[in-house]
């Protein structure tokens, strides 16, 4: 495994590599767990190459001090990395992803204008320079992202639609601790208190999919928050049921196709966010 931290070095490992064959890209802002090497893990069990990004990414940033409280800590994530068998790791400075400001303006319609899109303004079009700067200098021919980011999920996948680039995208499954939290990188920014609550989020998904069809939808979006909010700890910010393709809310258990329901919640001053599938 080597550590890249330019642009150049990193064409210039990757000219001899991919003679080798596929090449799987993993993106990341760092702060690896166990959600992050499961990724890797698959990355590599499909792919001859793999490429594995660690970089904090400013423009998707909405909010200054969450960026700069975001964890970081390269020699950490590179002692997770090695026995994963990856090949490259590219840790590259801002001024290498933006050499000149990026000014591109995407428009998502309205994959983009609730949930994450409608609280975090400006969050995808930094998520979407930002990846297709990286898939622009790594060529990968799959990336690897996970579901707990469903929204930018279906984001990436409109953004390689609309410029027809020549990549696979590939979900994986969400990675959760014993206790049933989504493995995120802010669930260190937890004290341990918190962390034991944050799992009563995931338990009240859990019983959310039980009760669907025996409440309205409506209802059932009320009952998720008041239960979560009466969690000390918890704080709602959106819990919304849309559709598992166009993200457009459900009005009724009888509308056509799967339904998914995607939630933010405040614990402490830590943003987390999971999601179920409904049906
Ligand atoms: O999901 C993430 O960690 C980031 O949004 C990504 C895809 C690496 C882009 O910075």
């Amino acid at each position: 495994m080597v550590l890249v931290k330019t642009v150049e070095e990193l064409k210039k490992n990757l000219k001899a590599l991919r003679k080798k064959g596929s090449l799987g890209f993993v993106p990341t802002m760092g702060a690896l767990h166990s959600g992050h090497i499961s990724l890797v893990n698959q990355a590599v069990r499909e792919n001859r190459v793999v490429v594995v990004s660690i970089f904090v990414n400013p423009n998707q940033f909405n909010d200054a001090n969450d960026l700069k409280h975001y964890p970081r800590n390269l020699d950490a994530d590179l002692k997770l990395l090695e026995p994963t068998g990856c090949d490259i790791v590219f840790a590259p400075e801002a001024r290498e992803i933006y050499p000149e400001p990026d000014t591109r303006k995407f428009n998502f319609g309205p994959l983009e204008t609730a949930m994450e899109g409608k609280h975090r303004p400006g969050h995808f079009n930094g998520v979407a320079q930002v990846v297709s700067r990286l898939f622009e200098i790594v060529e990968p021919g799959k990336a690897y992202f996970g579901l707990k980011d469903f929204q930018q999920l279906a984001i990436i996948n409109k953004l390689v639609k609309m410029l027809a680039l020549p990549v696979e995208i590939v979900p994986c499954d969400i990675i959760r601790e014993k206790n049933g939290l989504a493995m995120s990188s802010r669930n260190e920014l937890l004290s341990v208190e918190e962390r034991n609550n944050a799992a009563f989020i995931f338990e009240t998904l859990t019983k959310a999919k039980n009760l669907a069809g025996t409440k309205n939808v409506n209802e059932l979006e009320n009952w998720v928050k008041e239960n979560i909010n009466k969690n000390p700890f918890l704080n709602v910010e959106y819990f919304e049921i849309v559709d598992f393709e166009n993200l457009q809310p459900v009005k009724s258990w009888g509308d056509k196709g799967k339904k998914i329901g995607c939630i933010a919640v405040f614990c402490g001053k830590v943003r987390l966010i999971d999601n179920i599938v409904l049906n």
